[in-house]
């Protein structure tokens, strides 16, 4: 089990010794053109986690190939680069000048124009232009998991993400939307259950590796998540209130895994 950070919850370069905690590091998702992203105010604290509508806001592919992966390689930490766009097209040219890297295509972003192709031609197209690891970042809003993940595993897929955020929506006390878009992605402990599900009916459908994530805040929760399917896991919105979390998460872990082996010792037969 590898201990990842989820795309867009934490800048490896603001924070290069919680990057290097982990065992891999995933980039925010990248697009072709650079994008400001939507206006403001577009994170909000809400009940059992945040709202976020950032919008895929990025320096864009070519000032990220040519100044940021540099800069990301020295870190030392194996990459992770999550490719976002607004056509199938779009997400092969960006795998195209992508060496040495893990490839996360993020098929999910709820705060932004989908391409018009499906998950799976997207991640058809990229498979033609890369042998690079492929990673396929699935919404929890599809209501039959088993048969996308089936789709983007016949597409050439070589992995699984799950889960990105759900849409959510706030609002303040004057009854209008907290986020300048309306709705956003819903992050946090609420998505724990939700992601769960995701996993556990993308397990059945496939031998893949999983990335689990949603929610995901303690030792505890990594456990259930490999419970349920996942092979490595990912700590997303807890990185923006506690960037310890790596290595007290491990810390749990441990601490979880021989109370569990103990337990099971204690009671033979089991
Ligand atoms: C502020 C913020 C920015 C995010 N940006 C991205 C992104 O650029 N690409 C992506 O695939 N997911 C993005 N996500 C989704 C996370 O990677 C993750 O899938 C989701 O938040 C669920 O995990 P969590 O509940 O542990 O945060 C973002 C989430 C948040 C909260």
């Amino acid at each position: 089990m590898q201990l990842l950070n989820a795309s867009g919850c934490l800048d490896a370069l603001t924070a290069p010794e919680v990057a290097r905690s982990l065992d891999a590091f995933v980039t925010k998702t990248v697009t072709p053109e650079p994008r400001e992203g939507n206006a403001p105010p577009r994170i909000a604290e809400v009940e059992h986690g945040m709202l976020n509508a950032i919008g895929l806001a990025n320096t864009g592919r070519d000032a990220f190939v040519a100044r940021m992966l540099p800069a990301l390689r020295d870190l030392g930490v194996p990459l992770w680069v999550s490719v976002g766009g607004f056509s199938a097209r779009d997400y092969a040219e960006t795998c195209e000048q992508l060496d040495d890297v893990t490839i996360e295509l993020n098929l999910s972003c709820p705060n932004v124009d989908e391409a018009p192709e499906s998950a799976a031609a997207i991640v058809a197209a990229c498979r033609e232009v890369t042998a690079n690891p492929l990673y396929a970042k699935l919404s929890p809003h599809a209501w039959d998991m088993g048969e996308t993940v089936r789709a983007v595993e016949a597409a050439g897929a070589d992995g699984i993400s799950l889960v990105n955020t759900l849409r959510g929506l706030a609002v303040d006390a004057e009854l209008r939307p907290v986020l300048a878009r309306g709705a956003g992605g819903y992050s946090g402990p609420a998505l724990k259950p939700v992601a769960l599900a995701a996993i556990h009916a993308a397990r059945r459908a496939t031998e893949l590796p999983i990335v689990g994530m949603g929610g995901v805040w303690t030792g505890r929760d990594v456990l259930e998540f490999v419970a349920c399917g996942a092979t490595h896991v990912a700590l997303g919105t807890v990185l923006f209130t506690d960037p310890d979390a790596p290595s007290r998460v491990r810390a749990e872990l441990a601490d979880e895994q021989s109370r569990v082996t103990r337990a099971t010792v204690a009671t033979p037969g089991n």
